[in-house]
């Protein structure tokens, strides 16, 4: 293996490999997964809505458990995946051609920070609506319904505005750099391990695979 290229953290290069290791290398396959990592967060934020609706209309006791798996999964399967790739290989080529776009790439970056803060008070809900019981629910259920609406905004505004920026203005020399990267880091350790288990952790949560690739919900575009 060789040394790694200094333009890419390890976790984006592995990532980003990966991606590009599933089949023919063309200019699509780094989007294709960004736009199927969305399909999948946005499934996990539906079921979360859905479990917190059945709650809200009495359906049973809460399953702390299956909150706390998907809470993780919003959270740790984008920083430490989604959002490393999409800040190394997609904001920061697109930033650097300076122009209209740097500004609403610039707000993009800053809801990466916004959406670690958020959750993090999401978190102390659930925590709070396990120890502190019903007297919780509804801080719980306002925190959880603003976090998946940011969220979903958020990928919303990627796949209208960052997405079809990258393939407007990429060229060959772009994703030839993305590809020569991605094949140094190929043999990160640990990538694969963790790959695994985010999608096992995913199926547990939605109980099969993510919905047909049909973009997000109609509550994204709101
Ligand atoms: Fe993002
Ligand atoms: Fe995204």
């Amino acid at each position: 293996m060789g040394a790694a290229c200094p333009r890419l953290r390890p976790q984006a290069q592995a990532i980003c490999c990966r991606a590009l290791s599933k089949g023919a290398r063309t200019v699509n396959d780094a989007l294709i997964t960004f736009r199927d990592e969305h399909r999948k967060l946005a499934a996990v934020l539906q079921t979360l809505r859905d479990r917190v609706e059945q709650l809200c209309a009495g359906g049973g006791p809460p399953d702390f458990g299956g909150l706390r798996d998907m809470l993780y999964y919003l959270d740790a399967f984008p920083a430490r995946r989604h959002h490393p790739m999409e800040e190394q290989l997609l904001f920061m080529p697109l930033r650097a051609r300076g122009g209209d776009a740097d500004a609403a790439i610039a707000e993009l970056e800053r809801e990466h920070a916004c959406v670690a803060a958020a959750m993090g008070s999401l978190e102390q809900a659930l925590l709070r609506y396990e120890a502190g019981g019903e007297r919780e629910f509804v801080a719980f259920a306002t925190a959880m319904q603003g976090f998946c609406d940011f969220y979903l905004r958020h990928m919303h505004k990627e796949e209208t505005l960052a997405l079809p920026l990258a393939e407007e203005l990429f060229g060959e020399g772009d994703w030839a750099r993305m590809d020569a990267a991605c094949a140094e880091a190929r043999e990160l350790p640990g990538g694969a391990d963790e790959e695994r288990e985010f999608e096992q952790l995913f199926r547990r949560i939605v109980g099969g695979e993510a919905p047909a690739p049909a973009a997000l919900p109609p509550s994204a575009r709101s």
